[in-house]
């Protein structure tokens, strides 16, 4: 595995599940593999799991971690070639990727999307030319259209949960305030493809992903129907991709509530948080005992872990 920013960088996903399964059974077992190796984190955007279980992950396998916010602690990036730099921006991508793949053997970049333009945000405006200049392998901690370190959490939280071998798995709409990225819908549906699962998705008309992360997986604009039986219910808000980046009022009947999850074959509810409570999904899904979200913030580290030793030991 060169880098890891999508699935498609990994030869078997499931044989990356497989040892994710593995290193959470045996968390210091692999200390070897890290010695003496340095992981830089630059974050673009906030997080709380991501960058926690990233130094969790690579701390169990003897590794040296350093953590950058780079838009509260660093020089304002310049991205455009050719920019004459006498306004805002202070430092040019192609040094700042230089530099930091000298510091680390392993870098990971965590670039949300402005979504303000689909075009720079499914080309991946900032993780692109990071990764051009960059000569150490990247992590994506999730980009402007992908996370699959979450995805390959929540795959491991389905195999440990799951009532049936081929489960029911609903990815659901949820409403929300604010205009959000479509990274963990599009990539839960990636992954999920390699997944021994029934899988569709539901959301409001308008809400529709990229085709190109949708093909082949039911969609159904009828939240109750989509939800009978059930084994595994994923809700996530996304913004519009047709109309890209904006929300459309109204909906606010798509929260998860307990209503909705007795449709379910007493299934068992999923959110990568952070979550707003009792706008996404009510306070008595959240707490009850179906509820997986405590369980996939704890295989975040797992996952992290998993794809970290597959690049120490360049397997993939
Ligand atoms: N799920 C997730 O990526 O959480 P953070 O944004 O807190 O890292």
């Amino acid at each position: 595995m060169k880098n890891f920013i999508s699935i498609k960088d990994i030869e078997h996903p499931s044989e990356l599940l497989s040892l994710a399964q593995k290193v959470k059974q045996n968390q210091f077992g692999f200390k070897q593999f890290g010695e003496n190796k340095t992981l830089g984190l630059l974050f673009f955007n906030p997080s709380l799991r991501t960058r926690l279980s990233m130094q969790k992950a690579a701390m169990s396998l003897g590794m040296n971690v350093m953590v950058m916010n780079i838009n509260s602690d660093g020089w304002q990036i310049e991205l455009e070639d050719g920019t004459v730099m006498n306004q805002g921006s202070q430092e040019h991508i192609k040094e700042m990727a230089r530099v930091v793949s000298q510091y680390c053997d392993f870098v990971g970049i965590r670039t949300f999307p402005a979504l303000k333009s689909q075009e720079d945000d499914y080309n991946e405006l900032i993780l692109s030319k990071f990764l051009k200049y960059a000569t150490v392998p990247v992590i994506s901690l999730e980009s402007a259209t992908l996370h699959p370190l979450q995805s390959l959490a929540d795959w491991l939280t389905i195999e440990e949960h799951k009532p049936k071998a081929k489960p029911k798995v609903v990815l659901t709409w949820a409403p929300h305030p604010k205009i959000l990225p479509q990274a963990v819908a599009n990539s839960f549906l990636e992954w999920m493809k390699f997944a021994e699962v029934d899988l569709s998705v539901t959301h409001p008309k308008g809400y529709e992903l990229s085709e190109q992360f949708t093909k082949g997986v039911s969609i159904i604009h009828n939240q109750d129907e989509a939800l009978e039986n059930a084994d595994f219910v994923y809700a996530k808000n996304w913004s519009c991709f047709q109309n890209y980046g904006t929300r459309m009022e109204g909906f606010d009947d798509w929260q998860i509530t307990e209503e909705k999850m007795k449709l379910t074959n007493n299934g068992k509810f999923m959110h990568c948080l952070p979550i707003r409570r009792n706008v996404v999904a009510s306070d008595s899904v959240l707490d009850s005992e179906n509820s997986l979200i405590i369980q996939q913030a704890n295989n975040r580290a797992f996952s992290a872990q998993a794809v970290l030793l597959k690049l120490l030991q360049n397997e993939i």
